[in-house]
């Protein structure tokens, strides 16, 4: 059985699915590993580390993917490399499966397992291949970052001699995985934290987490079984605009982080509200890539709103591609241990196992 992965286009994407701590797991896992040649460069990841623990390096892309049994990767290859994977091959990435429906199913009707690692179900075993938990831990991490470098103020509170600066205030909206890593750094930061979300279970976190949680007066907990958000009522929406219209005026620096999967980000930072706002308060969007959560956000722009400066990046984890490969590489190798028969030597599809059965695009 031969595990492969080619290059991502690197404009886009700097992070990659296997680091040579990870070929050398496959290949104990009894797997060869085929990479192209200069597959880690980017990173400073020499083609002799991954040669060192027994990877083999092709110089054609094209002859990787033929021979390869799985093909693991961030986002959708592109057209070319995509049509040479045939039947019975089996292609592992984060698909983006509901913006790639008619894309993916090209590849179903092919007989190519698919497998498409967003829809991973958030269960315990699950954990260690969570890669949307891991990826937005991270980008949780670096939007506080991000944010505090545009800010032209001090964080923590100083009292000096020479005067006293206040702590600054941040508003984290939606504490989930990446709201949470973000309100862990902002605090650690010196900053003070407020955050808000409509799963009603995130209060508890965020004041354990020191945070203070802003609750909409009235509502009802917006959480599905899965643990996801679901879309807010107009009467939450209006209560939420009003909480958050107040809050603002007094905030700093805003981390928007609310997501609803597989639909456009909710626009819950009002142009009115950003008005309200102090000039040289930043706002960083995590959501930007589904739409943004402010009713100004440009992927990577940063725009200025009288003073207000609204950024979010379509990848955040570019800015940390080391990190961010380790820990996804960690992830899938974790998934396709899951997914393959070592006695046997082949894949093995069971569609009892939940893990296999909604991550399988069928
Ligand atoms: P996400 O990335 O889909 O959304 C981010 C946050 O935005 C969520 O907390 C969501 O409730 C919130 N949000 C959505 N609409 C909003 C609105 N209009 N106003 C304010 N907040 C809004 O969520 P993420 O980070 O992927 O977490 C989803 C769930 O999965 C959470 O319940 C989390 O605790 C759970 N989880 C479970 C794991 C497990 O293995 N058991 C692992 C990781 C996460």
């Amino acid at each position: 059985m031969i595990i492969a992965s080619v290059s991502e286009n690197q404009n886009l994407e700097k992070r990659i699915s296997i680091t040579p701590e990870i070929a050398k797991k496959y290949i104990s896992l009894g797997l060869e590993v085929l990479l192209p040649l200069g597959y880690g460069n980017h990173l400073g990841i020499k083609d002799k580390e991954y040669e060192k623990v027994g990877t083999k390096i092709l110089k054609d892309e094209k002859e990787i993917i033929s021979s390869a049994n799985i093909i693991v990767q961030l986002s959708f290859p592109n057209d070319d490399k995509i049509s040479l994977i045939k039947e019975s091959q089996t292609l592992v990435g984060v698909l983006d499966s509901y913006n790639n429906e008619e894309r993916i199913k090209a590849l179903v009707k092919k007989k190519i397992n698919v497998f498409s690692l967003e829809l991973l179900p958030r269960i315990t075993r699950a954990q260690s291949m969570d890669i949307l938990s891991s990826q937005a831990n991270l980008a949780g991490y670096k939007a506080v970052i991000e944010s505090f470098a545009n800010f032209e103020k001090a964080i923590p509170m100083m009292m000096t001699a020479a005067g006293t600066i206040p702590a600054a205030k941040v508003l984290v909206v939606g504490a989930g995985v990446a709201g949470l890593q973000a309100i862990a750094t902002a605090k650690r930061m010196g900053a003070i934290v407020f955050a808000t979300d409509v799963r009603m279970a995130s209060k508890e976190q965020v004041e354990s987490l020191g945070g203070k949680f802003l609750t909409v007066e009235g509502a009802e907990n917006l959480e599905t079984e899965g643990g996801y958000a679901k879309e807010a009522s107009e009467d939450f929406k209006k209560k939420q605009e009003e909480l958050l219209g107040e809050t603002l005026k007094k905030i700093d620096i805003v981390i928007c982080t609310a997501l609803i999967p597989g639909r456009k980000a909710p626009i819950i930072i009002k142009d009115t509200m950003i008005q309200n706002m102090q000039p040289g308060s930043i706002i960083y969007d995590l959501a930007a890539i589904q739409g943004g959560n402010t009713a100004f956000t440009s992927a990577d722009k940063i725009v200025d709103k009288n003073g207000v400066k609204i950024m979010g990046e379509s990848n955040i984890l570019n800015k940390l591609p080391i990190s961010s490969s380790n820990l996804y590489a960690k992830n899938v190798f974790n998934f396709v241990s899951n997914l393959y028969d070592k006695e046997k030597n082949k894949i093995n599809i069971n569609l009892e196992d939940e893990i296999i059965e909604k991550t399988l695009i069928k």
